[in-house]
């Protein structure tokens, strides 16, 4: 189960991707937002947050206008590895080495095809699993 969540800088292309995860049968819960009023995007980023660090959902996609905000936000949740990607490289890098459990990625930044592509590669791509990294991840969570 993907947990997705969005302010309004980042409605349309959460629609997007919801058309992507339904078209290729991936579950997901939407947190909102779900019209183009201008909310705040640390609400949207803690609902999806929490319900991840849970376990609720396996995982989660965050988009506000840069990305950046949202990753922030998400990032003070404990146990939220929210990597802010707008490249495939960095996509699947940081779920290789980071074992990043949230992808942010900016509605005003990215275009349609090329997101989609970052998110096919982040969901596609299985954490490496290297002693190296896990003691990485481990002290982040120290
Ligand atoms: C909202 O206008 C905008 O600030 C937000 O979407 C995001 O870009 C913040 O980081």
């Amino acid at each position: 189960m993907i947990g997705l969540g969005c302010d309004h800088g980042g409605l349309e292309l959460k629609n997007i991707i919801i058309k992507y995860l339904e078209k290729n049968n991936i579950e997901f819960k939407d947190f909102g937002t779900y019209t183009p009023d201008s909310v705040d995007y640390p609400v949207y980023a803690k609902a999806v947050a929490k319900a991840v660090a849970s376990g609720e959902c396996e995982k989660g996609i965050l988009i506000c206008g840069t990305g950046i905000g949202i990753s922030i936000a998400a990032n003070k949740v404990k146990g939220i590895r929210a990597a802010l990607c707008h490249d495939v490289a960095s996509a699947r890098l940081t779920r290789l080495h980071n074992d990043s459990n949230i992808l942010c990625m900016g509605g005003r930044i990215i275009g349609p095809e090329h997101a989609l592509a970052v998110t096919e590669a982040w969901l596609g791509t299985e954490f490496s699993g290297d002693e190296r990294h896990k003691r990485r991840i481990s002290m982040i969570e120290e």
